[in-house]
């Protein structure tokens, strides 16, 4: 969370890096700020709020760093926005992560007379430097050694007049792009995508400066191989669409092909590594959703399997052991919670294989192999065209171990098509219906209870709409005693779980809920119906694609902004 920015060239960085921080911003947006060398000063420019309604700094620097927040310690202001300066304005400071041992630092910066502006982990960073300057280091060594003082996991660029920006990455990723006569540092490839496609992915320890560029690790040199960035410029754009979440809704016909197209050996690899005694399919939000989604594809194919939450991985722990397989799946593959489940699952003598769309990624680059999602960067905070892509993959996988003809999914990218196309009139028109609603619940039974609870998850995060998605048959259970008159109930059906759940969708029509049945067939128990196709076993994965669109259209009723819901960040990088 956070994304930082940092440039040195013989261009004006200022807007450089203001226009490269918007596309940092799905990493945070509670507040901006860019840094720059001017002579031998350094302006400063910080702002509450979304950086695409502002304007840089009328400025010309040719060495700046910017960041974009997603506030952890301290609340959204001014004064907690990056950068951060030491007392006398010469040091400033970025920051992705959190310097756990912050307080202890602070206190004993304050006994020493520094004084701090802020209430962020950041600011110790500056005034540690600026105290190891001031006893006779060199702004290299006083960078070098500040570092050996934090702990938490950070990514950091410091810069200064007289010696341009030093780096340092452990545990928030860090990337160099290496354009004619320039650099970049950043937290992700689209905030200089414009420029370069040349790139360096930093380790965890590497620190050192932009120019010369130098690496160093564990106190010695090191050399990172160069290779070139796979994104496309123009997929990290909106094109025509106003928004990059229905973009990339509407994306989702092509990318489920694009996560089917996988090398022969790659998948023979894979099914390999899961002759292991079990899998444990681990990720987070979405990505969780989607790993029990296809759960049940394994479970079918004889294997032992079960899924669980990164943030819960500690509590299977006690299972895991040489013949375990885990399947981390996620969208940036810069998790917290996936990478410590990977870590301490690897102590433990597992395998990992990792499904990711980042494939220069911490999370692939532990992985004992990679499938690549390729669905080009997602840019809407909330996960859509990367699910479907996860869920594909993963129900190939288990086709795989079957030895069964994956045509059935290639058909579910065609007729992808044609539900998008279908229901959006549809969703536009439902949204309308129910945008005033303060809450609402979505059921199915089996692999749909799991798209019911990836649904809610869509809902309630762009639209800000009380949303639980679960089992229908739970219901009954005790969560039927909410249900009143007009209440929204999404319903997902198809051939194999039609009879019981239309029951459960009787009885909360009975108790006066508005049900909307998504399902290929019609039924009596629906106020509201929404067609989509029985495609057997791959019908989970288009059954989501009209609440995408509804969540979509839910968030425009209520005035939302679909692309960055409030308190959410795309990359979670805190546990
Ligand atoms: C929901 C969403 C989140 C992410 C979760 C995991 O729309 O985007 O729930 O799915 O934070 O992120 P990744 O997949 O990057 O590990």
């Amino acid at each position: 969370m956070c994304g930082i920015l940092g440039y040195l060239g013989n261009k004006n960085g200022v807007p450089l890096v203001h226009e490269g921080l918007k596309a940092l911003s799905y990493r945070g947006y509670d507040s901006w700020g860019i840094a720059a060398i001017r002579g031998k000063e350094t302006i400063i420019q910080k702002e509450v709020g979304d950086i695409s309604k502002c304007a840089p700094m009328d400025a010309h620097s040719p060495i700046v760093i910017g960041h974009t927040r997603w506030a952890t310690h301290g609340g959204v202001t001014d004064n907690n926005a990056h950068p951060h300066t030491n007392n006398d304005g010469t040091i400033s400071v970025v920051h992705n992560g959190i310097i756990e041992n912050y307080h202890l630092l602070k206190e004993a910066l304050l006994e020493e007379g520094y004084t701090f502006t802020s209430e962020t982990d950041t600011e110790v960073i500056p005034h540690l430097i600026d105290f190891y300057m001031k006893r006779g280091k060199t702004f290299k060594d006083a960078f070098a050694r500040t570092l050996k003082d934090l702990k938490g996991s950070y990514a950091i660029l410091a810069m200064h007049a007289l010696e341009g920006i030093h780096f340092a990455r452990n545990g928030s990723p860090l990337i160099l792009g290496i354009g004619d006569n320039e650099m970049f540092v950043s937290s992700d490839i689209p905030s200089f995508l414009p420029h370069t496609k040349r790139i360096i992915t930093l380790e965890d320890g590497d620190y050192g400066s932009l120019t010369p560029l130098a690496i160093t690790n564990k106190g010695k040199p090191v050399k990172r191989e160069e290779s070139l960035a796979h994104w496309d410029l123009e997929v990290a754009k909106k094109g025509t669409y106003e928004h990059f979440m229905l973009k990339e809704i509407e994306e989702q016909p092509l990318t489920i092909r694009k996560a089917l197209n996988q090398p022969c050996e790659l998948i023979v690899k894979a099914t390999q590594l899961m002759d292991t005694s079990t899998i444990i399919f681990v990720g987070c939000g979405t990505s969780y959703n989607a790993c029990s989604i296809a759960l049940t594809h394994f479970v079918h194919a004889g294997k032992q399997a079960m899924t669980v939450l990164g943030s819960e991985f500690e509590s299977v722990l006690p299972y895991i052991n040489n013949k375990t397989l885990l399947i981390a799946v996620s969208q940036s593959g810069e998790t917290a919670d996936v990478i410590d489940s990977i870590k301490s699952a690897q102590k433990k003598g597992a395998k990992v294989i990792s499904i990711v769309n980042s494939p220069s990624s911490t999370i692939a680059r532990l992985a004992d192999l990679t499938i690549p999602m390729n669905c080009g960067p997602e840019l809407c905070v909330l996960s859509t065209k990367s699910c479907t892509s996860q869920i594909a993959i993963l129900m190939m996988l288990a086709f795989a171990l079957q030895k069964k003809d994956i045509g059935l999914l290639k058909e579910a990218a065609d007729t992808a098509l044609h539900v998008i196309k279908q229901t959006k009139p549809q969703m536009q028109q439902l949204a309308r219906k129910i945008a005033n609603e303060r809450s609402m619940f979505v059921i199915g039974r089996k692999s749909l209870a799991h798209v019911a609870r990836e649904a809610a998850l869509k809902i309630k995060e762009v639209s800000y709409i009380h949303a639980e998605g679960m089992p229908a048959g739970e219901l009954k259970h005790g969560t039927i005693a909410v249900v009143c008159d007009g209440l929204p109930v999404i319903v997902f059906a198809d051939n194999q779980t039609r009879a019981h759940t239309t029951s459960n969708a009787m009885e909360v029509k009975a108790r006066g809920a508005f049900v909307i049945g998504i399902d290929s067939k019609p039924s009596h128990a629906y106020d509201y119906h929404i067609s989509i196709p029985d495609i057997e076993e791959a019908t989970p994965l288009i059954a989501l694609l009209p609440v995408q669109l509804l969540s979509y259209y839910l968030a425009l009723e209520r005035k939302c902004d679909p692309d960055k819901p409030r308190n959410l960040a795309k990359s979670v990088t805190v546990r």
